[in-house]
Formats: C-alpha cells, structure tokens, sequence
C-alpha cells in the first residue's frame, strides 16, 4: 500500500503550488519599499552666488552624468569621498550608485541644468544607507569642485535630514578623514548638536548628524 505522502503538488505547473501538512501557511507581507519610497518632486536651490540648481532623487539616467562628476573631482575630494584612490568611476560602479534599493537607501543630487545635458550636469551628490537594526543611516556625499562653498553641501545634508524624520530614524553619521576640515566644519556649523568624535579607525572621525 502508498504511504500517504504529506506534501501535494497541483498538476498544472503554470499555477504550481507547494503545499505541506508539516508547513504553516504562508502569511502575506507587505513589500516595505512602498513605504520607504521618498516622495520627491525636484526642488529649486538658489547657490550663494546665485546660480540657479535643482536639487532631486538620484535616477538610474543619472549614470553617465554621475561618472563626468566624478571626472571632475580633485584627488582630495576622492580620498575624502572613498577614503582611497580612484582613477575612474567605472560604468558598473555608478549603475548601481544610481539604481537606488529604496528600503536601504536614499540619495540625491543637485544638477546644474544651465547646460544641453538631458537631467542636467551633477554638482552635487549625497546618500544614505539605513541600518535597520540601529535605525541610524551612514551618510556620504560630494560637492563639484566648481561648487564648493555655496551651500550645497549644507542642502544635501539637510534633505538627508528630513528623509531621516520621514522614516522614523534615530541618527545620521559618517566616517570623515581626521584632516577633512571642510567636511568637519559643515558638520558643526548645521547644527550645535551634531557632535564629532574619534572613529572606530585610526584617521577616522565619527560624525554624528542630531535628527
Ligand atoms: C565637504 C563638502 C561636501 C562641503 O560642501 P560645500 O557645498 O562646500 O559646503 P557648504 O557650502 O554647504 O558649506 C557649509 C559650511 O561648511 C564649512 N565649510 C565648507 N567648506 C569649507 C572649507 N573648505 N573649509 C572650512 N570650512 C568649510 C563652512 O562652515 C561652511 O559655512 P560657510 O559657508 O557659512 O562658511 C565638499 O567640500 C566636498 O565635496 N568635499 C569632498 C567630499 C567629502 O569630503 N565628503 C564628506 C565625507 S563623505
């Protein structure tokens, strides 16, 4: 006699189920990149000498306009930026820094669209991964040399800001050179809260963002 077995497959395999006795059913989740989408319409941003830019979400176009910026950083801002050498931003490499998983990321940009450039040139970009565990994001970012100076820097850190607020997190840090004084500076002149400490590597500080 056939043991009655404890699993059963339907016959059409275009609506294939599995089901076990052993097994408790599957319970529906919600996708949580719905929730954690950022609501972004691009915004104006008035540079301090007067220059008119646009600050918006990073978009997957933004690839090729992500490598010239890179292009156009100095060697300083690269180290400062990726705490290491770096001749190119490969074509794979900025892919992904502008196909955002919304869940773990956010990141946006301020074009210059003053130029033929379709979505505009990039002098300025800034992101954010969350830690779910912490509820704290790590922040990155980078000014065009060309744009240093005139409060776009500030800009960026407080949109990441207010994406930490609409999430529910409780901090913004980075790691930042010790000789990094631009960066430093910014950290401590955007708020009297943010606090800068000693790094959890040597050469580190640990910049910490007050939401
Ligand atoms: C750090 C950086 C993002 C600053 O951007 P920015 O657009 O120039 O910053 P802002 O114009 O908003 O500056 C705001 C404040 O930061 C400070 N600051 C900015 N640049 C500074 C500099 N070169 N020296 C000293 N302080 C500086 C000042 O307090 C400034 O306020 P002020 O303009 O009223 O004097 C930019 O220099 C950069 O891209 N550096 C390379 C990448 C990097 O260091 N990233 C951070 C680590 S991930």
């Amino acid at each position: 006699m056939k043991h009655a077995s404890a699993t059963t497959r339907t016959t059409d395999a275009s609506t294939a189920t599995y089901r076990s006795a052993t097994r408790p059913p599957v319970r529906f989740r919600p996708t949580p990149s719905i929730t954690a989408h950022a609501p972004s319409n691009p915004v104006t941003v008035v540079a301090r000498d007067g220059r008119v830019l646009e600050l918006r979400a990073i978009l997957p176009g933004d690839a090729p306009a992500l490598r010239r910026a890179f292009d156009r950083m100095t060697p300083d801002q690269i180290r400062a930026r990726f705490f290491y050498r770096m001749n190119e931003l490969s074509e794979e490499l900025a892919d992904r820094l502008c196909h955002v998983d919304q869940t773990t990321t956010a990141a946006f940009v301020v074009t210059d669209p003053g130029n033929d450039v379709p979505g505009g040139e990039i002098r300025g970009e800034a992101r954010m991964h969350v830690d779910p565990v912490t509820q704290t994001a790590e922040f990155a970012l980078a000014v065009d040399p060309g744009f240093v100076e005139q409060g776009i820097g500030s800009t960026l850190l407080r949109r990441l800001l207010d994406e930490c607020r609409r999430r529910g997190l409780l901090e913004l840090w980075g790691d930042v050179l010790v000789d990094n004084h631009a960066m430093l500076d910014l950290a401590r002149h955007l708020d009297p809260r943010n606090t800068v400490e000693h790094g959890t590597e040597p050469g580190l500080n640990r910049v910490r963002l007050a939401v």
